[in-house]
């Protein structure tokens, strides 16, 4: 630990988003150091450069070692950390027979606890240094995240998951209690240290139009917060949505009705959309979260990342623990990758890299301060090791360019190949 330091290796920047004209890869560009001070980014640039401007700073040399910023996980669920990887249900079933009974247990402080920081070891051990996390029904779950976040020093974004119906009891609220709980710990830690709040209705199925109405109230009185949910996951969900609310004109309607449509919006999913919901949803500036080992260990279906990049929406990576198979980014690039294949758009490494870090920042409406590395940055680093396996080395040591010696640690990388975390200057793993 030490508030002053340069590393040096192959750093790895965007100068805008690798979606847009031109090559992928010109999006990226890549230098030899980076300084940090004082929890933030200082500078980038030769190592001489960086010497001249922190000369008293240690230098740790990483080699070859590619130096990006810290992986942002854009929706996750950090109360299914200990039933990941549940057996052979679809959305429905597997919500009802491994996901609300795991849930039911975050009433107790002491067990939300100790999940809290198995789920933020699990993760900062894989490169994530940022996450967007639904919490259950109980506000003790909101405090064991939050509090746990802090102690480390991590910039997330949680909230309580609000649910007042299809749900068994002891994991509902009301209308009314949700909206008191969640407006308590809004109060308690939006903009505290670097954590925020996010108002957290689980989806329409879960929430009466009552209980959606008073998170779209809370919401409007505090615009400055983001708003978490799913959308359009699986069909049979779609086929429920349209059976509880019959008026409406589709799925995202049972939000927009309810003032839970904005550009603070985070939609879960959203593979199945109409063109009115695509149409509303990027005038809107709403970030799609796409959670590719989710859609295809649950069965849901195939993300359309080219088409709907290409209308210029806003989209972030998650892993959606744990409806997704695993805590790494690392493993969700490689799943966006393959979703891409199966729908005959393959993904560059340098928009895999692009979303897992400032694309999911941008999506969360913080890419001014984590999910690249540039000055004033908050400095949320990782330290990728791209010869972390035989089978990895042996292929990057073929490489022709970065971009082909970084593809096979996407693809078969984990958390071997993480071989240093930062967080806000400091060395997390
Ligand atoms: N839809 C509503 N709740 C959930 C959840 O916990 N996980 C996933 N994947 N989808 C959901
Ligand atoms: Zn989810």
């Amino acid at each position: 630990m030490t508030a002053e330091i340069i590393l040096k290796g192959q750093v790895l920047a965007f100068d805008r988003s690798p979606f847009g004209e031109g090559a992928p890869q010109d999006a990226a560009k890549v230098t030899e150091a980076v300084a940090l001070r004082d929890g933030k980014i200082t500078g980038t640039g030769t190592l001489e450069d960086m010497r001249a401007l922190q000369p008293r700073s240690e230098v740790v040399d990483h080699g070859y070692k590619l130096i990006a910023a810290g992986f942002v996980d854009a929706h996750v669920h950090y109360p299914q950390t200990a039933m990941i990887a549940s057996w052979g249900k679809r959305l429905i079933d597997w919500l009802n027979s491994y996901t609300f009974p795991e849930e039911m247990r975050f009433g107790d402080r002491a067990y939300a606890d100790e999940i809290a920081n198995r789920y933020l070891d699990l993760t900062v051990a894989n490169g994530t240094t940022t996450v967007c996390s639904f919490c259950t029904i109980h506000p003790e779950s909101v405090d064991a995240i939050f509090t746990a976040a802090q102690a480390r020093g991590q910039r997330i974004v949680a909230g309580k998951t609000c649910m007042d119906r299809n749900a068994p009891e002891g994991l509902r609220d009301t209308a009314q209690s949700g909206y008191d709980d969640s407006k308590a710990l809004l109060q308690k830690w939006h903009g505290v240290d670097r954590l925020s709040y996010a108002i957290t209705p689980r989806f329409s199925p879960t929430s009466t139009p009552e209980q959606l109405q008073a998170m779209g109230a809370l919401w409007a009185e505090h615009t400055d917060c983001l708003m978490q949910t799913h959308l359009s996951e699986q069909t049979d969900e779609i086929e429920w949505v349209r059976s509880l609310f019959p008026q409406a004109r589709d799925y995202l309607d049972t939000y927009e009705e309810f003032g839970l449509l904005g550009a603070r919006g985070l939609y879960g999913h959203a593979i199945y959309l109409e063109d009115r919901e695509r149409d509303r949803l990027r005038e809107h500036g709403a970030s799609l979260i796409h959670c590719p080992t989710s859609n295809t260990f649950i069965g849901s279906g195939l993300f359309d990342m080219a088409g709907l990049m290409a209308e210029g929406h806003r989209i972030g990576l998650a892993t959606d623990t744990g409806g997704g198979s695993s805590f790494s980014m690392l493993r969700t690039m490689a799943a966006a990758y393959e979703v891409g294949q199966l729908r005959g758009t393959p993904l560059h490494a340098a928009q895999l890299m692009w979303l897992a870090t400032q694309g999911s920042a941008a999506s969360l409406r913080m890419d001014d301060k984590v999910g690249n590395i540039a000055v004033g940055m908050e400095a949320d680093l990782v330290v990728l090791d791209l010869a972390s396996t035989p089978a990895i080395s042996q292929r990057s040591e073929r490489a022709s360019d970065l971009w082909e010696a970084i593809f096979p640690t996407i693809m078969m990388g984990d958390d071997r190949a993480i071989t240093e975390v930062w967080i806000a200057g400091k060395q997390a793993s």
